[in-house]
């Protein structure tokens, strides 16, 4: 499991900055004010940063942008990082400066001189989220963590650290969806998956293991079907958080596909490798439990994954097939490849049976369709209730996660009628994305206000965000941490 940096929070100890052995960052707003730390690494450069502040280098740096002065002389330090941030940054620029401390670290400690700038919790989390760095399946020194420390030198250290625990709580959900988007599929069966989710019980979430006989007995004949090719049990692992009252829950569901060859209709060789994180969608609810769990929350949430692998075998699943799913609709496979809507539509529909929550989420990296429409900055938003689609993109807004609403409707709805079963898993070629909503559609009940996430662009972007270094991103971890926070807490 990837560990969090050391993180340090010490009072403003100005002697301390000629002699510390790193890398110092240092806040420049755009007139080029110097804070008091600032001021002390200027006098001991001999006015390197006040010229620095007057070049165009500095003028072309965008709020949370950075440059780094090498070897600067009276310094130990072997660099000055000047981040450009104002007085009162957004969000955005504070994760951004973060990001650059984060980037910074390396074997050797970042100090930053932060004084009594406002939002450093932001500019915390910035820092922990891209520090990450996946080392699990490295051998020897590499899978080493880097032993630099973040530090940061402030006004007033307890008022920075009491924010510090919700703030280490975001950071250790990302980064456990990040470990499990990673990990390649010998390494994460379903088995390593629930095992892995089991453990968050040490942390108060109660969490049960349902073993194929039992989704059987319950008639989960969509979600057993993907996995009947697969040597891997497949499996449905429920996470509850209770820190709310009497009130039903809010329901997160994934997709937790461990690998996505696409079965029978196999998928073509080129790439293929990058479906190790077509359970994408299960991370991301692992990863939000994980946080509600360390910080707490006020909340009932509950957390359910579909865990199954999607493999060409003498029993898999053939196009043709038709299922029965815990709902009692029939369902005729056209195509083995779209899976994930089989395990959903049942995990979801048991997740109502169960828990009447008041509102359902699903994450999934559902459609390649998604991706041509989307690319990878947004990810597509479908739901059947505008406040709670609208409350969902304002903490998604808010956190700087991309996302964008997409419609659904009765038209594309149509064109899942089977000849033979009450439903086809696929459509046509257009509208892969609505389709696939549509299909998940059939699963909701009438009255549950629901989102459907399709992820497929964002969980391990071609091009990562400031916030996340390649890889697996963690998209969305923040945003449905930060809707339970402002909708269904207090
Ligand atoms: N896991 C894929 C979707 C995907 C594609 C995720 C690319 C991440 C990156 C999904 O199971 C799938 O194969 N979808 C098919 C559906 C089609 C057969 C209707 C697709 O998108 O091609
Ligand atoms: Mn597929
Ligand atoms: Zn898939």
């Amino acid at each position: 499991m990837t560990q969090l940096p050391a993180l340090a929070i010490d009072a403003l100890a100005i002697d301390a900055i000629a002699g510390f052995d790193g890398s110092i960052a240092v806040f420049l707003p755009a007139d080029g004010k110097l804070d008091q730390g600032a001021r002390r690494v200027n006098r001991l450069t001999r006015g390197a940063l006040a010229r620095f502040a007057e070049s165009d280098a500095f003028g072309k740096l965008k709020p949370g942008e950075s440059t780094e002065l090498a070897w600067p002389a009276g310094l130990v330090a072997s660099s000055i990082l000047v981040v450009r941030l104002e007085a009162k940054p957004d969000t955005e620029a504070l994760r951004k400066a973060g990001a650059a401390l984060g980037k910074a670290r390396g074997k050797k400690d970042v100090l930053a001189l932060a004084g009594a700038r406002k939002g450093l919790g932001d500019l915390l989390l910035g820092a922990l989220l891209r520090s990450y760095a996946f080392k699990e399946c490295r051998s020897g020194e590499a899978a080493e963590p880097e032993a630099g420390a973040i530090r940061v030198m402030v006004t007033n250290p307890e008022a920075l650290e009491a924010q510090m625990n919700a703030v280490r709580a975001v950071a250790e959900g990302v980064y456990f969806t990040r470990d499990l988007v990673n990990l390649p599929a010998n390494r994460l069966t379903t088995e390593d998956f629930a095992n892995r989710l089991a453990a968050l019980g040490d942390l108060g979430l109660e969490v049960e293991v349902l073993e194929e006989d039992r989704l059987a007995e319950l008639g989960m004949g969509m979600l057993l079907g993907v996995g009947h090719g697969s040597e891997s049990p497949s499996k449905v692992v429920v996470m509850r958080w209770n820190g709310g009252g009497k009130e039903a829950p809010l329901a997160l569901v994934g997709k937790g596909v461990v690998f996505d060859t696409g079965g029978i209709s196999i998928k073509p060789a080129a790439g293929m490798e990058d479906m190790t994180m077509d359970m994408g969608g299960a991370g991301v609810v692992a990863g939000v439990m994980k946080t509600l769990a360390l910080r707490k929350a006020a909340a009932n949430v509950v957390g359910l994954v579909g865990l199954v692998e999607n493999m060409p075998d003498g029993r898999a699943q053939r196009p043709g097939d038709i299922v029965t799913s815990m709902k009692g609709d029939t369902v005729e496979v056209i195509n083995t490849d779209a899976e994930g809507r089989l395990v959903l539509g049942d995990v979801m529909w048991y997740a109502q049976e169960r828990f009447k929550p008041s509102g359902m989420v699903d994450l999934a990296t559902l459609t390649g369709a998604i991706i041509v429409a989307l690319g990878h900055d947004n990810a597509g938003v479908f739901s059947n209730d505008d406040a709670f689609a609208n409350g969902f993109l304002a903490a998604a807004k808010a956190e700087g996660e991309g996302a964008w609403r997409m419609p659904i409707g009765p038209n594309y709805a149509e064109l899942l009628k089977s000849e033979k079963a009450d439903v086809k898993n696929v459509g046509t070629r257009w509208g892969g994305a609505v389709t696939a909503a549509e299909f998940l559609h059939r699963f909701v009940k009438d009255d549950t206000p629901w989102i459907h996430l399709d992820i497929a662009g964002v969980a391990q972007p071609a091009k990562p965000p400031a916030w996340a270094p390649k890889g697996a991103s963690g998209w969305g971890v923040m945003a449905l941490d930060r809707m339970i926070r402002d909708r269904f807490e207090g």
